[in-house]
């Protein structure tokens, strides 16, 4: 059988670039026999910053240019693939490739949360997919899964771990006891941080793709902007031995939830979460998504959330459902919103237990002011705890705990602003989510 050769313009030859030449030629001729020996993949340009830069042996130093428009308006490349992040330079990438009818792969996740809707409106109007495998999750085929093979559920729930960079840090610092900076470098050094770390640590990137999968899931856009996000920024060796004493373990967990009235719960931030829950054993650079479906009932995916071959694996396999789609000329799939309205709940509605974190005063009466503010707004206390610091154990300023029933983070909230205005405690309040998940 004759094969089709399609040329792809490689923007982007980075740690996932990188990945994806050396992904195409190490199994390329495999997928061109499990594609019947119909299709054929080049990378035809390749797109970079710096020309400079030492590049891995296996790019073709020939293909590289620093002008992205001769890389989209190349006549060899009928497929775009657009590894560079952000969401400026990556969008006009995006677009121009769509007006030209060329598909495209992304994995940027921060590029389609922020500017999804006129990049799908683009893709709609000329009638070609965007392919976003790689933008969650790594290697997980969570997108797949979401959008084909739970295309007969309702999704109920999605819960999970999201961020490589986020959960390797929390482990690190848990059992080997490195400080924070130490472990974001080990992640940096082993390609799993974004290129602006800020986005990993802050909770951000992993928001990022809570959003595209509920969009996904209930088909309406969601606003960044009203999505609740905290990070692991906060997180203390404390709050991590802590939790360890009382049977947790901290992650950066995604919690995606349709309610009763059909209002979405998405929220994102750092979690106490049962150490008998599946979610606890989750650790380093594994992700895991628990997805509820009302057919499919709890299922869950576990996998590389990132770095070099776990997300080049992921756009490969776009890169071939794209070639497939123009040699067969398939209609455009892509993300398809069925045009349903939809709510976000508000974050003051949402409820959980929680653990506190006071950095306070050390003087009789502290626990009294704060527990007096607490239940004044009727907010029940299952626990509170002081330990002393065995390096400082006459220290003026020291962490306060304190362990609280469930009630609405609004609530929460206004509890919390009170007892911070308190003379006693000395700077704002670091709030965990305790979750019954
Ligand atoms: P990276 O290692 O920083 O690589 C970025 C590449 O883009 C580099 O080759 C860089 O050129 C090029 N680039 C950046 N800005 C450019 C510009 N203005 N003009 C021309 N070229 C430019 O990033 P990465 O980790 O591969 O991530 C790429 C994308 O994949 C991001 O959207 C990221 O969120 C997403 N992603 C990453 C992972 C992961 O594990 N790393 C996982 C899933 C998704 P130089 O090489 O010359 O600097
Ligand atoms: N920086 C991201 C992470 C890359 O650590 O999960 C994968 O999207």
């Amino acid at each position: 059988m004759t094969s089709t050769p399609y040329g792809i313009g490689l923007a982007g030859c980075g740690t996932v670039g990188t990945g994806v030449i050396r992904a195409l030629q190490r199994n390329g001729e495999l997928i061109r026999q499990r594609c019947g020996g119909s299709i054929e993949m080049s990378v035809k340009r390749i797109l970079v910053r710096d020309r400079d830069k030492p590049r891995h042996e296996t790019v073709d130093a020939s293909l590289i240019t620093t002008d992205w428009q001769t890389l989209v308006d190349d006549p060899t490349v009928h497929i775009v693939v657009e590894l560079i992040g952000g969401t400026g330079l990556a969008f006009d990438i995006v677009a121009r490739a769509l007006s030209l009818r060329k598909p495209v792969v992304t994995g940027n996740k921060a590029l389609l949360a922020e500017r999804g809707a006129e990049l799908f409106a683009l893709s709609k109007q000329h009638n070609t997919p965007i392919h976003f495998e790689a933008a969650v999750a790594g290697g997980i085929p969570i997108i797949k899964t979401v959008q084909e093979a739970f295309i007969g559920n309702r999704i109920k729930a999605m819960c999970g771990i999201i961020n490589g960079t986020s959960n390797y840090i929390l482990q690190r610092m848990s059992e080997a006891k490195l400080d924070f900076a130490t472990a974001l470098r080990e992640a940096q050094d082993l390609g799993y941080a974004e290129s602006d770390p800020t986005l990993d640590v802050n909770g951000w990137d992993a928001a990022h793709k809570a959003i595209l999968l509920a969009t996904l899931a209930y088909g309406f856009p969601i606003s960044p902007a009203l999505v609740h996000v905290a990070g692991i920024e906060q997180v203390k060796p404390i709050d991590i031995d802590f939790a360890q004493q009382l049977g947790y373990v901290v992650k950066l967990l995604a919690v995606i939830r349709q309610h009763d009235d059909e209002s979405i719960e998405l929220r994102l931030q750092p979690s106490f979460v049962s150490k008998h829950h599946i979610l606890a054993s989750v650790n380093g650079v594994f992700n895991a998504v628990a997805v509820h479906g009302d057919g499919v009932g709890e299922s869950l995916f576990y996998g590389r959330g990132a770095g070099e071959d776990p997300t080049a694996s992921a756009v490969v396999a776009d890169l071939v459902e794209a070639a497939r789609s123009l040699a067969h000329k398939l209609p455009h799939r892509g993300f398809l919103p069925w045009g349903k309205e939809g709510r976000l709940l508000p974050i003051e509605e949402t409820r959980t237990a929680y653990y506190v974190r006071f950095d306070v005063t050390d003087r009789p009466g502290v626990v009294a002011e704060i527990a007096t503010v607490l239940a004044q707004h009727r907010i029940g206390i299952s626990g509170t705890h002081s330990p002393v610091n065995p390096e400082n154990p006459d220290a003026e300023f020291v962490d306060m705990v304190f362990l609280l029933h469930s009630c609405p983070f609004g609530l929460l909230q206004q509890a919390l602003r009170e007892i911070a205005a308190l003379n006693c405690v000395n700077s704002e309040p670091v709030v965990f989510r305790i979750e019954q998940i």
